[in-house]
């Protein structure tokens, strides 16, 4: 682990995350991919860095997170790892690296952990996958959950849906809030809630003694957490209604390469200024 250079805050660990959430402060969660973001998120001041499989469709181009590897998620990892000595980092175990077994599951969070550096794991699901997160919090590494609106679904949920509008079955209200107590019951420290009515993760907070990580849940979660990407406009898609845009990177980075492109073909870059001379 890279020491944490002076002048910044402290070092972000797992006990001084939850102490902090349980004293009311609320905490800033960010996702990132590269080392160089990971410097960015972790320089502004972000307690938990998210290496979040949605790397799939923001570094990947996929339309879904379920094409992203364990290899590919282990190398954004590293990456990330060596950028933010300061804020808690989490990898996102992605798709099938957990379902099958769990042996596969024991196997690929301690990837993430000796391989790719980070200090915990995050896994989506509740009741289904409660003995898996049981099996890797055993093994000394700590699990932050996912619950509601979980992207490795895509497929049941028929697309990027709210979740716990409705009465009964797989992602009904009572399912969700179910999910959230076994995500707890299992050992998990902290837990996203993802695409939930805000007043239903009110509740499923007031219930819970760990923190609640909100993304498109309301304001009542313990720590919000956005993609890094959607806050700072990089796409130049409009984002999602839950998504505030603090930048719009995407004009700014064109118009930065227009004006290189045109003084390329003016001739006027590069200038002596930005040329060796022979001494
Ligand atoms: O993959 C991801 O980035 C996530 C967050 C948005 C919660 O799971």
């Amino acid at each position: 682990m890279n020491p944490v250079p002076k002048g910044l805050l402290p070092k972000v660990t797992i006990p001084s995350f939850v102490e902090r959430a349980s004293q009311g402060e609320k905490l800033v969660c960010l996702t990132a991919y590269d080392y160089t973001m990971a410097r960015l998120v972790d320089e502004a001041g972000a307690d938990l860095i998210l290496v979040g499989d949605s790397l799939a469709a923001i570094v990947q181009g996929y339309g879904t997170t379920l094409p992203v590897t364990m290899d590919e998620m282990v190398y954004h990892c590293r990456c990330v790892t060596r950028g933010a000595p300061r804020a808690l980092v989490v990898g996102d175990l992605p798709f099938m690296s957990y379902q099958v077994s769990r042996e596969d599951a024991l196997r690929n969070s301690g990837r993430l952990v000796k391989e790719g550096g980070v200090a915990a794991v995050k896994l989506e699901g509740g009741t289904s996958v409660a003995d898996t997160i049981q099996a890797i919090v055993r093994a000394e590494i700590p699990v932050v959950g996912h619950v509601g609106l979980t992207p490795q679904a895509f497929h049941r949920m028929g697309g990027h849906k709210v979740q716990g509008k409705c009465k009964k079955g797989a992602g009904s209200r009572n399912q969700v809030i179910e999910d959230a107590l076994a995500v707890e019951e299992a050992g998990a420290f902290a837990v996203v809630l993802e695409g939930l009515p805000a007043e239903l993760a009110a509740e499923i907070s007031e219930k819970l003694s760990i923190p609640t990580i909100g993304i498109g849940a309301g304001a009542s979660c313990n720590a919000q957490i956005l993609v890094t990407h959607d806050l700072l406009g990089f796409s130049g898609i409009q984002p999602p209604r839950f998504v505030k845009q603090y930048a719009s990177l995407h004009e700014i980075i064109t118009e930065a390469i227009r004006s290189y492109s045109s003084e390329v073909k003016e001739g006027t870059f590069p200038t002596t200024k930005h040329a060796y001379g022979a001494n």
